[in-house]
């Protein structure tokens, strides 16, 4: 229901309201037609108080000059300093769009929304009868009822994400993606220790993604838990992958990270970049059932499992780790690859071999996706060189629940966002209310 029903009901308001109502509809869609509605229904609003408001329309002619009112000294006192500028702002915003001087941002819209709320508020202060402070979400407007979903129990306002060790912490991008609309990161793999990472060269672009052999270069649990942690868990929910050297360490992870203001843990048993990195136990079912039982015993929180793609047969480590409990299966994590510089005679990465990611490893994450989707109950998360909001269908047509983003925010650090308002749009062109219509529907 609409921020505005209060005002719609009182004929007095509706002028004001209906153009109110719409600019919030309208926002959802568009920032720039919603700040063309931005003045006019600013100018009923004023032409309205000012028929109201006896004091104010003491020795006033002609109510039709808004703008002329607005300058008025009792119009200014009335409204008092912060709100008219606020009002003033939003009137030009309105103006410019009309004469189409210039494009606006999702931001300018944001700016002009919160400033007509804000007025709205005061008049409810003001005239409304029982006046009851309503709450004005513009958070909740930008992100579309159309892409919430729910993935283990974590509420998520889309279910686009970050994969691991693309993305840093978050923050470190916050200035370019709107954070807020992300389901969430899953941050770069958390370690019992600190890791310097390997030596040398450790990543290299290939014609459709990157080898990189980073070798789970981070900070350590305790850094994690004290310093990162506390800054951004409020900001987006907050996956951490973990790796450990045997079960007993993933299980000791869990169990530290098991804190408010981590929304789930994910186990990385697939890291092909060090010898202690999860490989050996995401290779071997009954290696991965352990771990992920290990995890389970040592946390509340839902456990994620992240499957190698370097396996013969995914769907056996799939039905294992689901067996042992994991609440969600993401995959894929990078193929083991290398490259040769032919001049040097030399492996091009520090540590000769390293994981592919990007562009080139879509169809087989898509296919393994639709493969484990057969066989597990648990929601998936899929990943593996997903670049655009096409590429993200065809993972929620094999059976994913979310998707995550990775090497391609490297190109684009606002990549994510565009794909959130392109599944927006293709829900949109197909008519359909929720994103969960698409999951697992391929013919
Ligand atoms: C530079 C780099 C670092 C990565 N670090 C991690 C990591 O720490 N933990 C993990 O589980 N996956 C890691 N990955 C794998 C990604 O999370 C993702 O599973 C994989 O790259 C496939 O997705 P993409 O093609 O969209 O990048 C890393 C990938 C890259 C490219």
């Amino acid at each position: 229901m609409s921020n505005f029903a209060f005002l719609k009901e009182k004929s007095e308001y509706a002028l004001f309201a209906n153009d109110c109502i719409e600019a919030e509809e309208i926002l959802k869609k568009s920032a720039d037609s919603s700040i063309k509605l931005a003045r006019p229904a600013l100018d009923a609003a004023i032409k309205w108080l000012y028929l109201h408001d006896k004091k104010l329309f003491q020795n006033k002619t002609n109510p039709e000059n808004l703008f002329a009112l607005m300058e008025d000294n009792s119009f200014k006192i009335a409204v008092g300093k912060n709100l008219l500028r606020k009002i003033h702002a939003c009137r030009k915003f309105g103006n410019a769009a009309i004469h189409n001087e210039k494009n606006f941002s999702t931001e300018d819209a944001v700016t002009c929304l919160n400033n007509l709320f804000d007025f709205v508020q005061w008049i409810d202060m003001r005239y409304g009868e029982n006046y009851a402070p309503r709450i004005f979400d513009v958070d909740e407007i930008f992100t579309s009822s159309l892409l919430k979903t729910e993935i283990c129990g974590i509420k998520m306002n889309t279910p686009v994400l970050t994969a691991s060790g693309t993305f840093g912490f978050g923050e470190e991008f916050e200035d370019f993606v709107d954070l807020k609309r992300l389901g969430g990161v899953m941050v770069k793999c958390i370690t019992p220790k600190p890791r310097a990472g390997n030596k040398g060269v450790r990543i290299t672009e290939t014609p459709a993604g990157m080898l990189n052999c980073i070798g789970l270069e981070n900070p350590g649990v305790e850094i994690f838990l004290t310093e990162i942690l506390p800054r951004i868990k409020n900001k987006f929910n907050v996956i951490v992958n973990i790796s450990g050297g045997s079960v007993e360490e993933y299980g000791n992870l869990a169990k530290l990270l098991d804190v408010d203001g981590v929304a789930a843990i994910e186990l990385n048993i697939s890291c092909p970049n060090v010898k202690d990195g999860g490989i050996i136990f995401g290779t071997n079912a009954k290696a991965a059932a352990e771990v992920t039982a290990a995890a389970k015993k040592n946390t509340k929180k839902p456990v994620i499992v992240k499957l190698s793609p370097n396996v013969t047969d995914i769907t056996e480590i799939a039905r294992a780790v689901e067996s042992a409990g994991a609440d969600c299966i993401s995959l894929i994590n990078t193929l083991m690859g290398m490259e040769i510089n032919i001049h040097t005679w030399k492996p091009t990465l520090g540590n000769i071999t390293g994981g592919l990611s990007g562009g080139a490893v879509k169809p087989v994450a898509v296919r393994m996706v639709y493969q484990v989707a057969q066989v597990v109950k648990v929601p998936i998360i899929g990943m593996g060189g997903i670049r655009s909001a096409e590429d993200a269908v065809e993972f929620f047509l094999a059976g994913a629940s979310a998707v995550a983003v990775g090497t391609a925010n490297f190109a684009n650090p606002n990549v994510t966002n565009e794909i959130i308002d392109g599944l927006e749009n293709y829900l949109r062109k197909k008519n359909l209310n929720s994103i969960k219509e698409i999951v697992g529907k391929i013919k």
